[in-house]
This record gives C-alpha cells, structure tokens and sequence, in this order.
C-alpha cells in the first residue's frame, strides 16, 4: 500500500485569504437533509477553519456569507440565515474576542433588521483593537455594490478627475484598511466569481475544490495553501530566470 503523506505547512503563507463557503445546500441534500440543515452545519465548520487560520499564521481571512443575489431566495431561507448570523454574534461573539479576532463587515448593512446591524456594530466596535485574526463578513456583499457605493462616495467627498486613481477606488471600497486577498477559495466545485471581490481579486490566485464547504476543514486548508505555495505570481510579468546553479 502507497503511504499518503501528509501536507506540511509551507513557507509562503498567504496574508489574505478570502472564501466563498459554497455548497452548503448540496451537502444537506446528499444527507436528505433540509438546506437549513446545510447552513448550519457550514456555521460549525466555521469554528475550525478559524482557528486553523490563526494556526498557519493567515492574518485576514475574508468570508462570503450572504451576497446580495441571495435575498432572492425563498423567504424562509433568508429568514433563517438571518438568524444564523444573529445567533452566531450572540453565541460566539466573546470567545472571538478573547482569542484575538477583529471582527468586520464588508456589504450594506442598511438592509439588515435595526436589531442585527446594532448586534454587528457592536461586534465590530468590540473587537476592533485585537490583532490575531482580522475577519471580514462579506454579508449583503455584492463586488458591484461596493463599486458603486465607492464612486457615490468619491463624487459625494468632491474628489475631482485627476485623482482617481487605482489606490484611491481601493482606498473607498468596503475593504479600504485591507490587503488585497492573496488567495480565493471557492468550495463546491462552482467556476464562477458570483459577484465576489471583484477589484481585490484582480491579482489573486484562485483555489477550487469540489468539497462541500461543512466539509472544508484544517486538512483541506492545508492543501489548499500548498498548492498556493506553489504557484509563481507574475502578475503580468515574465517567468523568473532560473538562476544558474
Ligand atoms: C452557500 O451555500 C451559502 C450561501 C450562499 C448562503 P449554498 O446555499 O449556496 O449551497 P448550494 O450551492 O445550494 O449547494
Ligand atoms: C455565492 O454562492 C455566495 C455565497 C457563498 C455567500 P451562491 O451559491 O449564492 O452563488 P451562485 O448562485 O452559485 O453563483
Ligand atoms: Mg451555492
């Protein structure tokens, strides 16, 4: 029998990782289990990859979690994810804090309940000066959004031609204080970027796996950060020399 090796931690770490937690409706129905049922068991995952991140030293790790494509689900859906975020500030919100994690929230939050844009708010105002882990919820996040939400505001603030450039657009977008992500991940096997990080991702290197996210744990993060380890980011430019032996 061939022995498997494990994965072992390398050396290139990405700063930022940014996930899209897909698959979870796929996953309760190979179990025959409600899509809510999906939802919940990806929240639970979510713990694990946390402190997984922490363990290989990511320092940003951005998640999407509800897009604003997403409200156009069925009404019960939306409800429940709703109260999934609410419950997880609720039940998690203190040990995040102790182990270090800065919470933020990417998206338009002015669509959420009164009640659970105070609970995020408080969150985010708890946890800003911690400096473990910065988290980023994408939540009614849309990459087309935020691009408009940044063009209001640079018109809005009298900012004239001349001066929009590349790193003012960023420094308007909902991830102004952020690095670009450096790695994306996508579970579920989907090939698209529905609507995620749009401008940050221009340069990113893409990581696909066909596991559903409730699946997705420490090992397959691993995996995922060899494989990005060993890519060569060119960005536009030509191969490194070989340098002579
Ligand atoms: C991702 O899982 C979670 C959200 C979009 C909220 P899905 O709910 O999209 O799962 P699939 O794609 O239907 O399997
Ligand atoms: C992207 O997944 C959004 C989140 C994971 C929150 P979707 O399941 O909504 O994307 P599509 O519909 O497959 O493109
Ligand atoms: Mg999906």
């Amino acid at each position: 029998m061939t022995e498997v090796k494990p994965f072992e931690l390398p050396d290139k770490i990405p700063m930022h990782v940014a996930i899209i937690m897909d698959g979870n409706g796929r996953w309760a129905r190979a179990r025959g289990l409600p899509r809510m049922a999906g939802h919940r068991a990806g929240v639970d995952n979510l713990r694990q990859v946390l402190e997984a991140c922490v363990e290989f030293g990511i320092q940003y790790l951005t998640i999407y979690a509800f897009s604003t494509e997403n409200w156009e689900r069925p009404v019960d859906e939306v409800r429940g994810l709703m109260n999934i975020l609410e419950e997880v500030i609720d039940r998690e919100l203190q040990k995040l804090d102790e182990n270090g994690v800065q919470l933020r929230h990417i998206g338009r939050l002015e669509r959420l309940h009164p009640k659970l844009q105070e609970k995020v708010r408080h969150a985010i105002e708890l946890t800003r000066n911690n400096q473990k882990l910065v988290l980023n919820i994408a939540w009614n996040y849309g990459g087309r959004a935020e691009i408009v939400d940044a063009i209001r505001r640079i018109v809005a603030d009298g900012i004239s031609q001349a001066e929009v450039e590349e790193d003012l657009v960023s420094r308007y977008l909902y991830t102004a204080d952020c690095p670009d992500p450096d790695l994306i991940i996508r579970t579920s096997g989907e090939l698209r970027v529905s609507n995620f990080l749009i401008w940050q991702g221009a340069y990113s290197e893409w990581y696909i796996t066909s596991t559903y996210w409730p699946d997705f744990n420490r090992e397959e993060l691993l995996k995922a950060l060899c494989d990005y380890a060993s890519r060569e980011r060119r960005y536009g430019r030509v191969p490194r020399p070989v340098s002579p032996k």
